[in-house]
């Protein structure tokens, strides 16, 4: 039986990490939500519709929204999603410090939450799916048959982000990095639309001092579970 995985937790947990490895158990499709908000945020920084103090041109942006197209892409060599804003390919761009510094003020905006929210549930109209993000198992699929809510302490966080940024060869900062994540979980967690909670029948996950394969087996044991 084929279901709906849906998985939301803080930035930086290793949500999609997680999401991919169990939809490679599962021959299940992985969609990472944040890429399509950052990708949108990465089209308003390039029309210069973010003010200097980090605020959004709301209006311009909602206007401008049927222009912009995000596609993800899934390479079969690879295995991985490539993210197509317009046709180009800003994988790796959109996950650079300034998309990271601006995304939450562009996903906290009503007009571009709806017009995701409606692409995410067409891409789970067959089900065999696993979503993460921030408001999966709460708006997008609040019917998804199984539940999952990832947490770590913002520390271990900050130093998971930070080692994955100095890999890439990224300058930056322990505390820089840290100070990004503190403030992006006060702003997803207060925004009035959609904030970041667990739905009361997720299942919490902290994954502080666990490794991706005890998580893995972890939530292989959960499905078996669910799918009884
Ligand atoms: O998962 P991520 O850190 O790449 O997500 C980037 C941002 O997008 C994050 O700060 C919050 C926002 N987001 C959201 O509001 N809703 C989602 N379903 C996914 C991400």
């Amino acid at each position: 039986m084929n279901i709906i995985i849906a998985i939301d937790g803080y930035s930086s947990c290793g949500k999609s990490t997680f999401t991919k490895a169990i939809a490679a158990k599962l021959g299940y499709t992985f969609i990472d939500t944040g890429a399509m908000y950052r990708a949108a945020t990465l089209y308003a920084m390039r029309h210069h519709l973010i003010n200097a103090d980090g605020s959004v041109k709301k209006e311009e942006l909602s206007a401008a929204l049927p222009l912009v197209n995000i596609k993800l892409v899934r390479s079969a060599q690879s295995g991985e999603n490539s993210v197509l804003l317009n046709g180009e390919d800003v994988t790796e761009e959109i996950r650079l410090a300034g998309v990271s510094d601006n995304v939450s003020r562009v996903s906290e905006l009503a007009p571009v939450r709806e017009l995701m929210v409606a692409q995410q549930r067409a891409m789970g109209q067959d089900k065999a799916i696993v979503m993460d993000g921030r408001d999966i198992g709460t708006v997008v699929f609040p019917h998804a048959e199984l539940k999952i809510f990832m947490t770590a302490s913002p520390e271990i966080r900050a130093q998971r982000r930070y080692k994955e940024l100095v890999a890439k060869g990224v300058e930056t900062s322990l505390s820089e990095v840290e100070r990004n994540i503190r403030q992006r979980d006060a702003i997803d967690e207060n925004r009035a639309v959609s904030p970041l909670r667990k739905a009361d029948d997720a299942v919490l996950l902290d994954n502080s001092y666990m490794s991706i394969d005890e998580q893995v087996e972890w939530a292989l044991k959960l499905i078996t579970s669910t799918q009884l």
